[in-house]
């Protein structure tokens, strides 16, 4: 049996929930997914998670949320962290930090598959050794299922690329988050772990990583301080869906997605430039 697990990349602010509101569920239909995994750290106004960001992603079709170095920006998020078993916040944080780093979900189709959230240390904030977190959890969770999914939450991409050599053969899927920028290096791994270096961003493509151009620009030009409001325009919701086979949980194909409202397309804010 095939296992299909869609992920989507940082969805930066209401632009990017509502079109994951508008376009998932078609989505889900169509490809017949069995499981929805979406980064949420920038879900309310940009940074941070709040329960209705919550509950109106779970509601598009999100089954697990996973987050990064933003998740607590918002206090209400530590309530709903222990409440809500689908959302993550990376697990190699300090151990009492509030939450978990990992879930075993249902699937659409009945079958159990693990995701585990882990946040890099390179040009980035303290945390616990992400290699040594994931091999204790993905030890834990294989006694399950052999279907796990990894979202390295890091800047740099040589520590998600170590990543997907470090868990190959003993994951389905290792994909990065956190730069909102979409690689193009998908590929199946020898030992059978698909891999994606960064899902890119679930948000408004015209400005910066999801923030308005102008206060951007003028903080490199002058580094001033400047309020980063979110962008509205060029909204595409980008990710990637694997296949996974069910008894093995090896990888059988990764393939990228960005999915656009009809006449929204790159083209047309190509020349939106002005
Ligand atoms: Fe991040
Ligand atoms: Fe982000």
């Amino acid at each position: 049996m095939e296992v299909r697990v869609a992920c989507f990349g940082d969805v930066v602010g209401s632009p990017g929930r509502k079109i994951l509101g508008r376009l998932l569920p078609g989505f889900i239909r169509e490809r017949e997914i069995h499981l929805v995994v979406v980064n949420g750290e920038n879900m309310a106004g940009g940074s941070g998670i709040t329960e209705a960001t919550y509950k109106e992603v779970r509601e598009a079709g999100a089954d697990v949320i996973t987050s990064g170095d933003h998740v607590f920006k918002r206090s209400e998020v530590i309530s709903l962290l222990e409440r809500e078993p689908a959302l993550l916040r990376p697990a190699n944080y300090p151990g009492r930090a509030a939450g978990r780093g990992h879930v075993v979900a249902t699937a659409r189709n009945g079958v159990e598959i693990g995701v585990v959230n882990l946040v890099g240390r390179v040009f980035m904030g303290p945390a616990e050794c992400p290699f040594l977190a994931a091999q204790d959890l993905v030890a834990r969770i294989r006694q399950r299922t052999p279907m796990i999914f990894v979202d390295i939450h890091a800047e740099a991409t040589s520590e998600k690329i170590a990543m997907g050599w470090f868990l190959d053969g003993r994951v389905s899927g290792v994909f990065g988050t956190h730069t909102h920028v979409q690689t193009a290096d998908e590929v199946i791994l020898p030992g059978g772990t698909g891999y994606l270096t960064d899902l890119g961003m679930t948000g408004p493509h015209e400005g910066v990583l999801g923030r308005k151009v102008k206060p951007v620009l003028h903080k490199f030009l002058t580094n001033m301080p400047a309020s980063f409001k979110e962008a509205s325009d060029w909204v595409l919701a980008k990710g990637a869906l694997f296949t996974v086979d069910h008894a093995t949980g090896r990888c059988l194909s990764v393939e990228r997605v960005v999915l656009s409202d009809p006449g929204a397309g790159p083209t047309k804010v190509g020349g939106g430039f002005r």
